[in-house]
């Protein structure tokens, strides 16, 4: 038998301080809520479904799933059921799903009446790894990624890998780009154990899961506490993320699969710009590769620059791409977007 370890990271910063809780399950979400509050919970249709005997002693609003509901319109039907469910500025809100309704809970409820506390049960492996840890919340707009939000920091984050037997493969194998992007970026040592575990991983075998989430989330909160605002660090964890938010938009693929396809775009492009070995961007295509995540860009290279030249990270006509002079370390380097031209329609 394997017995799991409980573990708490604490993410600090100037306005808060955010736990976040491994190691635990959901059966015990009572500890982790505020004593003498009113609690709302906010999930999707999936989760309700599975787990909704957790909290369904609280008023529930429920999402419908996928990407196309991380929109505004979302947030205009929280609002109109917490008006319906009388819920005021003394209520705490629960978000209990992935990083899509972590990415909406989070910004509905800092925006509901100037701002109510909050919490996540994250319950896929990307949201654990990434999405629910480091309180930037929000929606997309017009299709662009993100465009809409705020930096919030939840009061807790419950990181229970038992919920992943109900998780569809697909969107398990997704998290682990955002895990071999945390390795690429900072962690050797992380990208070795990656490299070492494959099968392990896929299997889900529980140390080697938790190693990988605890890791994960610590490199996440270590950034996020030293740059919460990301004026310089946190744009690291941004790799591959320029790339992947252009396919994202116009293929509809998978946040995990763009991203693992956009990392191997900013691998090549790192070697192309003289930064990177090429026996380096080998290993991590092979590395995403073995994960079984896509390594090919699914679309003509003349939608990804068109969006990019939408980037809400572009100033004036430079871009600041996440780049990698070894695995294990990047580097933010300003790229014209004529330069970027050249650099994406050599790598198509
Ligand atoms: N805020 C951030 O810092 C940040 C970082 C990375 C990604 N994101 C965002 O996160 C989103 C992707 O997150 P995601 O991959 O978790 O997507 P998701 O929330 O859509 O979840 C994926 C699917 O799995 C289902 N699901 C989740 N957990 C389950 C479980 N335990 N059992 C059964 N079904 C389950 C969901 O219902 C959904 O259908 C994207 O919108 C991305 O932009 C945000």
């Amino acid at each position: 038998m394997y017995l799991r370890a409980m573990q708490e990271l604490l993410i600090q910063t100037g306005t808060r301080e955010s736990r976040i809780v491994l190691g635990d399950t959901l059966a015990n979400l009572s500890n982790y809520l505020p004593v003498g509050k009113k609690v709302v919970v906010i999930t999707d249709e999936n989760l309700n479904k599975y787990y909704g005997h957790f909290f369904n002693q609280f008023p529930v609003v429920v999402l419908p799933t996928g990407e196309k509901n991380k929109v505004l319109s979302t947030i205009d039907y929280i609002f109109s059921e917490f008006i319906r469910i009388e819920v005021d500025r003394s209520w705490f809100v629960l978000g209990v799903g992935g990083g899509i309704v972590s990415d909406v809970t989070g910004f509905a409820a800092s925006i509901y009446m100037r701002g109510l506390n909050f919490g996540f049960v994250s319950t896929s492996l990307l949201s654990q790894v990434d999405a629910s840890v480091g309180g930037k919340n929000g929606v997309n707009f017009q299709g662009y990624k993100n465009m809409v939000g705020v930096f919030a920091q939840p009061d807790f984050v419950l990181c229970d890998i038992s919920l992943f037997k109900t998780l569809p493969p697909l969107e398990y194998i997704s998290g682990f780009a955002e895990i071999i992007k945390a390795a690429a970026i900072k962690d050797r040592g992380l990208f070795a154990y990656l490299e070492d575990n494959v099968t392990l991983a896929l299997d889900m075998d529980p140390s080697v899961l938790e190693h990988l989430v605890t890791r994960s989330v610590a490199i996440k909160a270590e950034v996020v506490t030293m740059d919460e605002r990301e004026k310089g660090e946190r744009k690291k964890l941004n790799f591959g993320h320029t790339f992947a938010h252009a396919i994202e938009k116009i293929t509809q693929i998978s946040h995990g699969e763009a991203v693992a396809i956009g990392m191997v775009l900013a691998t090549n492009a790192s070697v192309k710009m003289g930064l990177l070995d090429s026996k380096e961007a080998e290993r991590i295509t092979t590395l995403i590769s073995a994960y079984t995540l896509p390594v090919i860009l699914p679309m003509a290279c003349s939608g990804l620059l068109e969006y990019m030249r939408k980037d809400k990270k572009r100033e004036g006509d430079v871009l600041h791409l996440v780049l990698l002079n070894q695995i294990g370390n990047a580097v933010i380097h300003p790229v014209s977007l004529e330069k970027l031209e050249k650099i994406v329609y050599d790598l198509c």
